[in-house]
């Protein structure tokens, strides 16, 4: 549907425009922005749309939703939505769709979170899924050293020191702000601190968000397995760190399954499980 750009214009809509003056202010800010994004399309940073399912949406498709839940689950009480980086909302609402599906489908089992850094993905996780056990698993100390050495071996790529360093275990629960206890922190080098732990746990979501080549391959490896049917594993930065690819291509080479490229931010690779 084109803006109504007419409306806006038009001297003898002013008597309309003074009687419901937040209306007409929407839509000239929606036009604005709709006018504006086609300047920057070669700029650092892009305007997206919000998706036709999100209220804000200038396409906003009210009998969809009204049918089938947009975001959210029809009939469902209301899940929370927390926003990510404000320039990449495609990862936002491509995570809680995925969430929103597993929910619909019923799909049994746990969450798993590799790569934590502040919370910001598992606050978002845990607030639209709040009845799942969430497993967060970070050395909440950034990278470990033999990553590092290992991506440098593998890649040629040296990471940051220090990177990711500065968090902590109590900032993130503080963040995530959980009302229910479902969450769960393992604190250490990964996958020592699931090996140890010796948990039997299955899983309907896995999201391994390490960066580097050695974490995700051995997130790969240990939560493949445990994960359900039907369940789904989202690795990040699938076309931004080298390292996350070249992990992702190797373990799926003779897998069943063959993983999907996402465009958010850094390219997500999803795959759902056989
Ligand atoms: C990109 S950050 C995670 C960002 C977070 N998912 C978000 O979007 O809000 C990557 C994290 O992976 C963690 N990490 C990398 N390798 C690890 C390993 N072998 N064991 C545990 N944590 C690791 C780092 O400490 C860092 O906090």
């Amino acid at each position: 549907m084109p803006i109504a750009s007419s409306e806006l214009a038009c001297p003898n809509q002013l008597k309309k425009i003074a009687a419901n003056p937040g209306r007409y202010f929407r839509l000239l800010r929606k036009a604005l922005l709709q006018g504006l994004s086609p300047l920057l399309v070669n700029s650092a940073f892009r305007l997206q749309g919000q998706m036709d399912i999100h209220a804000n949406s200038r396409w906003y498709d009210r009998s969809f939703v009204e049918q089938f839940g947009g975001f959210q689950l029809p009939d469902d009480s209301p899940r929370m939505i927390g926003n990510l980086d404000a320039w990449d909302s495609v990862r936002r609402d491509m995570m809680v769709l995925l969430m929103r599906d597993l929910l619909d489908r019923q799909v049994a089992g746990d969450i798993a979170e590799l790569g934590v850094y502040k919370g910001y993905t598992a606050r978002l996780i845990h607030h639209y899924m709040p009845e799942k056990i969430l497993h967060l698993y970070d050395t909440f100390q950034g990278f470990d050293v033999r990553d590092v050495k290992e991506e440098i071996k593998v890649k040629g790529r040296k990471p940051r020191k220090n990177h990711f360093s500065d968090t902590s275990v109590e900032g993130v629960l503080r963040l995530i702000n959980s009302k229910n206890g479902r969450v769960r922190v393992h604190q250490g080098f990964f996958p020592e601190s699931a090996l140890k732990s010796q948990e039997k746990n299955r899983y309907c979501l896995v999201h391994l968000d390490a960066d580097l080549y050695a974490p995700i391959m051995a997130g790969l490896h240990y939560f493949y397995p445990r994960v359900v049917s039907g369940g789904f594993i989202l690795v990040h930065d699938f076309n931004a760190w080298p390292g996350a690819r070249t992990a992702v291509s190797e373990f799926f080479q003779d897998k069943p399954e063959n993983p999907i490229p996402m465009p958010d931010k850094n390219g997500s690779a999803l795959v759902q499980k056989m």
